[in-house]
């Protein structure tokens, strides 16, 4: 079923096409992005689905200009249904408000939707089966940058790489128009705090190119 398609069953054929052009992409999204977290909400695909005890499908602005990507939710995350809740979602709300932008501006998702057991490294497997949604969600928003939050993050968009995250961020990876912008992981920076300088860095590069595209 095509965008349009599902726009009129969502909304009804007269409603559909009484729609003005500029909000029309609004629902669009709306439309869309409501059919990921359905999707998220019924998947079984991988062993993560059967310990879960909500889907993490991500939140935000659907317009957002930057995105924010982790590994998998935690705790917290699980019991909540959505991200970056514990004490590392503090961190990022932290530095988001430093690059002087509410969280709600901006769109927050992970590698994989369902907590692993124990808050293990999400593994092979389940990033393949799971990395679809993530995707379909950037084509959805087309944020113009997306920021890594770690290792997992890195390697799971940037597939290829061979640099670990220490060597990695602070440097802008161009794929298909989009700039991706590996960092440390804000649990890396809990760990230890000396890191933070880092991301402060890598943050005020991002700022920089939205300053930009203005
Ligand atoms: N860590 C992540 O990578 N994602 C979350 O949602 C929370 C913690």
């Amino acid at each position: 079923m095509n965008n349009d398609e599902q726009l009129s069953l969502f909304l009804g054929r007269q409603q559909h096409e009484d729609i003005e052009p500029t909000n029309r992409s609004m629902y669009d999204k709306n439309v869309l992005m409501h059919a990921v977290t359905d999707d998220v909400a019924r998947c079984h695909s991988c062993k993560l689905g059967s310990t879960r005890l909500n889907t993490v499908p991500g939140e935000g602005n659907l317009d957002a200009r930057v995105m924010f990507v982790g590994e998998g939710p935690g705790a917290d995350e699980d019991l909540k249904g959505r991200p970056f809740v514990g004490a590392a979602g503090k961190l990022l709300d932290a530095i988001i408000n430093a690059m002087g932008m509410k969280r709600e501006e901006v769109f927050i998702g992970n590698v994989v939707k369902c907590r692993p057991p124990s808050n293990r490294v999400p593994e092979k497997d389940e990033i393949d089966t799971c990395i679809v949604y993530l995707k379909r969600q950037i084509e959805i928003i087309k944020p113009k940058v997306i920021v890594l939050l770690g290792s997992t993050a890195y390697k799971a968009m940037i597939p290829g790489s061979k640099d670990g995250i220490t060597k990695a961020r602070g440097n802008f990876i161009q794929v298909d128009g989009t700039e991706f912008m590996p960092t440390f992981h804000p649990a890396a920076l809990l760990r230890d705090p000396s890191r933070k300088t880092d991301v402060w860095h890598d943050m005020k590069k991002v700022m920089s190119l939205l300053r930009e595209e203005m």
